[in-house]
């Protein structure tokens, strides 16, 4: 039998209404997301509620598309945030992950319009946030020990903290400043979401430069100027202002 990737003795207590007040981890899982939306729905998780899992088997990516999640390859969790807007918790759980991977690998990540953090342009985590009622379920995952053969499963744009970083990834290290993270980033938000606002647009990669923008019905290529205050990415094309919701986005070096 495999061993968990986590040592869950070793994460702080904390108390109600903090991040990581209530964690249940499993080894195994479909999605921590669609099992957070569940307990939501019973009634049985709160603001601050944790599932993390060392493997999922059908772990969901923005789209549609799957998140590739091999046991102990990844770091694969699910935050209950909110009452909470899902633009304002991109931000939040944006600024949160590339924080705390800077804290476990001393290289901070770029953040790519909308929700992708990049080391080197290649992708090491992707976030994906689903309100369920007023909440927010906040699903984060790490590319962290990925050998090359999984990397190679995803494509060229992917890579892991391991690869960049030439070290294994301790997952309960990274667990436990991403959960202090988004603590931090929740009380910023809760006293002016405006400044994590302005850290998340600061931070985008993407302003300023050439993208090609792909939905289901057409690709396209202009110029990302800025984003709005409801998240969306703003792109000029032909002289036309186009605000950009739900595609993926890619920069064209
Ligand atoms: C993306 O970049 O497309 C978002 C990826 C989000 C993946 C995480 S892994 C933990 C949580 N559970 C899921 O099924 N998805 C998210």
């Amino acid at each position: 039998m495999t061993q968990p990737a986590l040592d869950m003795c070793a994460l702080p207590d904390r108390s109600r209404g903090e991040v990581g007040s209530v964690i249940w981890h499993l080894q195994c899982i479909a999605s921590t997301n669609e099992m957070l939306k569940r307990l939501v729905h019973q009634g049985s998780a709160w603001h601050g509620t944790v599932i993390v899992a060392d493997e999922q088997v059908a772990g969901k990516g923005r789209q549609g598309r799957v998140w590739h999640s091999p046991a102990g390859a990844g770091l694969f969790c699910s935050v209950l945030i909110g009452p909470l807007d899902v633009s304002l918790t991109y931000c939040l759980a944006a600024l949160a992950v590339r924080d705390a991977i800077a804290d476990v690998v001393d290289m901070r990540p770029d953040l790519k319009w909308p929700n992708d953090l990049l080391i080197h342009g290649r992708k090491v985590s992707g976030i994906l946030v689903e309100q369920v009622r007023q909440a927010a379920v906040v699903g984060i995952g790490v590319n962290t020990n990925m050998s090359e053969d999984q990397l190679a499963t995803i494509g060229p744009e992917a890579t892991s903290l391991a690869a960049v970083s030439g070290k294994r990834i301790p997952h309960t290290d990274l667990l436990k400043f991403l959960l202090e993270r988004i603590q931090e980033q929740y009380i910023r938000i809760s006293q002016s979401s405006e400044s994590v606002f302005r850290d998340w647009r600061r931070a985008l990669v993407t302003i300023g430069q050439t993208v090609e923008v792909e939905t289901s019905r057409e690709k396209w290529i202009g110029r990302a100027v800025d984003v709005a205050s409801d998240g969306a990415l703003l792109v000029t094309n032909d002289k036309r202002l186009v605000r950009v919701y739900a595609a993926n986005v890619r920069i064209r070096s």
